[in-house]
């Protein structure tokens, strides 16, 4: 069965390749094409283009392909191209001639349009929480080890004192600027495209304000022809802020794999926690967190990809936008999986104390040396100079973290004011679930 079928049979391998993998990853929209439809089937009765018993009965029937799809029962079949068909089939099957009314005034591109707003807008605030849960654990280990004393690099070679406090902490403000821009991303992602039909508007008389407040968009995405051009450019800002994102916590997890190597030592983790070799029987190894730096540093190509795919595309609807959906489902996936187990790492993560100890980073308080010259008088070049003699055999006495009060340093971490700002930038992500959304618009059915 075909939307589009009249009379003549379509070439089975035409339809196989055109359907790409459509019939499993829209499985990812099904909830959201059904509260999509429950929308318009209200807003059709509103503009008086169905009767309130059909409204009624759409409804009804709508929401019963949403218990379907939630008990896992609801496929796309194989003689059916996308989600969107097989609700319309579902439809039919369900109400006879009523069911055939449900693609009155819009098209499968802007039914698409907003089912990929929806579902992104659900993931995007899936994943600020769980950005949340990080930042919180990021932050409290920073708390909790704010004492402990760690070597900091520049270009690799042992260059100030750090400590985990400044470590852990630095991550956390990192994750506060990915979720700035994933709250771009969501505010660019949360308009509505329903009623733009295929790119070009239509003759009946939709009220597209009213779907917009039904599906809780911020504002209508206004203009039909923009609506297909959309499609892409959401796409590019929501994979600029993934990657971003990613981009975290590759480095984080490049970091980790660096500190538990033999010849760091700096961290460690629980044997249940790491793997082994299948010939060296004294291996353990980091997997997790090279395999979170491999995820996401392919994940950073994501902006590219999507750039590649939409760049030379002519306004209106072209088949290549299908093939964006693969590349944001997989990466969303990707992050909230390993944001996951990361959680689940840094549970049991174990920190070395005395690192410092070690005269190999003896020379790490040397320019503290310097300053102590400093705050005696002495100028600062002339100080330098002076140290720089005695770098290569003296121990400088340790610092202390107290000897840092300015914001930022070891001795003044300023969490709390980090925390005050993501909180404040978290208060965005706050959209109802789909089962909320559902029961809301069952509401409209008396
Ligand atoms: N599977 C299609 C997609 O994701 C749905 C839209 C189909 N529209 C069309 N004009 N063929 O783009």
């Amino acid at each position: 069965m075909k939307l589009w079928e009249k009379g003549i049979n379509p070439e089975p391998a035409i339809i196989e390749f055109t359907a790409g993998r459509d019939r499993k990853t829209d499985l990812h929209l099904t909830k959201w094409d059904i509260i999509g439809s429950m929308a318009h089937v209200i807003m059709l009765h509103d503009v008086g283009l169905i009767e309130a018993g059909e409204k009624n009965d759409m409804l009804k029937a709508l929401h019963s392909l949403f218990v379907w799809d939630e008990e896992g029962t609801l496929v796309i079949e194989k003689d059916v191209e996308d989600i969107h068909s097989q609700i319309e089939k579902e439809m039919a099957s369900i109400l006879g001639t009523t069911g055939k009314k449900i693609h009155t005034g819009r098209s499968r591109n802007d039914q698409v349009l907003v089912d990929i707003r929806l579902y992104t807008r659900e993931e995007i605030d899936t994943l600020a929480s769980l950005i949340s849960r990080l930042f919180n654990k990021l932050q409290s280990l920073s708390n909790q080890y704010k004492e402990v004393l760690l070597p900091g690099y520049t270009h690799m070679q042992p260059a100030m004192v750090s400590s985990f406090g400044l470590w852990f902490g630095a991550y956390a403000e990192c994750l506060c600027d990915d979720l700035l821009l994933l709250s771009g991303a969501r505010a660019i992602n949360n308009t509505n495209p329903l009623g733009t039909a295929a790119g070009y508007g239509t003759t009946l008389p939709l009220n597209r304000k009213l779907t917009s407040e039904l599906l809780e968009f911020d504002e209508l995405l206004f203009n039909s022809a923009y609506a297909s051009l959309s499609r892409g450019k959401v796409e590019m800002a929501v994979a600029s802020a993934l990657a971003s994102l990613a981009q975290t916590l590759s480095r984080f997890s490049m970091d980790i794999c660096l500190y538990m190597s033999a010849e760091f030592r700096f961290i460690d983790f629980p044997d249940e926690y790491v793997t082994g070799s299948s010939i060296m029987p004294q291996k353990r190894n980091p997997d997790v967190f090279e395999l979170i730096r491999g995820r996401s540093n392919i994940l950073q190509m994501l902006p590219g990809e999507v750039a590649m795919l939409a760049s030379n595309l002519p306004s209106g609807y072209n088949r290549d936008l299908q093939l964006l959906k693969q590349l944001i489902f997989d990466a969303f996936t990707d992050l909230k999986e390993s944001i996951e187990i990361m959680l689940l790492m840094l549970n049991n993560i174990k920190i070395r104390k005395n690192i410092t100890d070690n005269p190999l980073y003896n020379t790490i308080f040397s320019t503290e040396e310097v300053n102590r010259l400093v705050k005696e008088g002495i100028p600062f070049r002339d100080a330098y100079k002076a140290v720089s003699e005695m770098v290569r055999n003296s121990s400088f006495s340790k610092t202390a973290i107290k000897d840092y009060v300015h914001e930022g340093s070891i001795g003044n971490l300023c969490n709390e004011e980090i925390a005050k700002i993501f909180n404040e930038r978290l208060k965005v992500f706050k959209n109802k679930s789909a089962a909320e959304m559902a029961d809301k618009l069952m509401g409209y059915a008396k």
